[in-house]
């Protein structure tokens, strides 16, 4: 055993606790009306090393939806169907600036489509792309690919989210609209959006999204099973994606403080990896005005100045 995997066993539970009261300088999302019912002073991680052992520490018995931790995955399973040029076709690879639900530059800059994958407009134009005949065959392939990455056969979306996001999803909506217009999207707006909006509410725990970055921390390979999942190239896309998008207008701060990819979603949730090593989970519902977890941004600052993982 590793001295630093000993020391995020001794270490992990405490500064949890410390990262804990950071709660306080955020809230728990609204605009979703049933993600506010999430406990705004929970924080839970699940650390997991490439044999599949775990460091967990903190409420990781919380369940929450991915949001749009999950368009990083809708992202590499469009590429494995598509292959790169169809995709870049539809989303650019550049960071914004903007919030995550801005509509500003898509009508600003040409050509006009999303800036990248994992601002909504760009994750709506993806989830288009998925393969399927139906929503729901598009659906049930990401269902498939999310359960083979998590090794978990009762991953499930969760229904109370969906219908929620679905009613109040206007801004999406419109984006949708906008996309269509603009012939960057694929069929029936609502179509794409069920597939979007269910895809955002798969509901797990930081076990799961731990193992997920697992995967990406060993460029596609599960580590565990010794099987290949994802092509190596449909990975680093995503992992550099995260590094420059995956905190929003909060990536830089997050490059410079953690130097680590990372994706977080509105449930207060951040999956992140240690390249080579470790996949990370964490959730922490109060969100800073980023959109980001409060207590776990905290969290994992601390943990990469005290382990040196910036990777910069
Ligand atoms: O479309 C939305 O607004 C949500 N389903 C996902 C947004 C999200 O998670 C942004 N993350 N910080």
């Amino acid at each position: 055993m590793t001295s630093e995997w000993q020391r995020l066993q001794t270490k992990l539970p405490e500064w949890v606790e410390q990262s804990r009261h950071e709660y306080i300088h955020g809230k728990v999302a609204a605009y979703i009306p049933e993600l506010s019912k999430a406990p705004a002073d929970a924080l839970g991680m699940v650390v997991m090393n490439g044999a599949g052992e775990t460091v967990v520490a903190g409420d990781t018995e919380v369940h929450f939806t991915m949001q749009s931790i999950s368009k990083v995955f809708t992202l590499i399973l469009a590429l494995m169907d598509n292959g790169e040029d169809v995709v870049f076709s539809k989303v650019g690879m550049e960071p914004t600036g903007d919030r995550f639900n801005s509509m500003l530059k898509l009508e600003l800059v040409e050509p006009g489509i999303p800036f990248n994958p994992l601002i909504n407009a760009g994750a709506i134009a993806v989830s288009s792309l998925i393969r399927g005949n139906s929503p729901e065959e598009r659906f049930a392939r990401v269902l498939q690919f999310f359960r083979l990455l998590t090794h978990n056969d009762t991953l499930e979306y969760d229904q109370d989210v969906y219908d929620s996001e679905s009613a109040t999803g206007h801004l999406n909506r419109s984006l949708a609209y906008f996309l269509m217009e603009k012939g960057i999207l694929r069929g029936h707006v609502e179509d794409v959006l069920d597939v979007y909006f269910r895809h955002c509410a798969v509901k797990l725990n930081c076990t799961d999204l731990a193992r997920m970055g697992l995967i990406l921390a060993y460029n596609g390979r599960d580590p565990v099973t010794g099987i290949p999942l994802i092509p190596r190239r449909y990975v680093q896309i995503a992992k550099t994606f995260m590094t420059t998008c995956g905190m929003y207008d909060a990536s830089g701060e997050f490059a410079i403080q953690v130097g680590l990819p990372a994706k977080s979603g509105v449930s207060g949730s951040i999956m992140t990896m240690v390249p080579g090593r470790y996949g990370i989970g964490l959730v922490g519902p109060s969100l800073n005005r980023m959109g980001n977890s409060t207590a776990g941004v905290h969290l994992l600052e601390t943990m990469s100045r005290d382990l040196d993982w910036s990777l910069f």
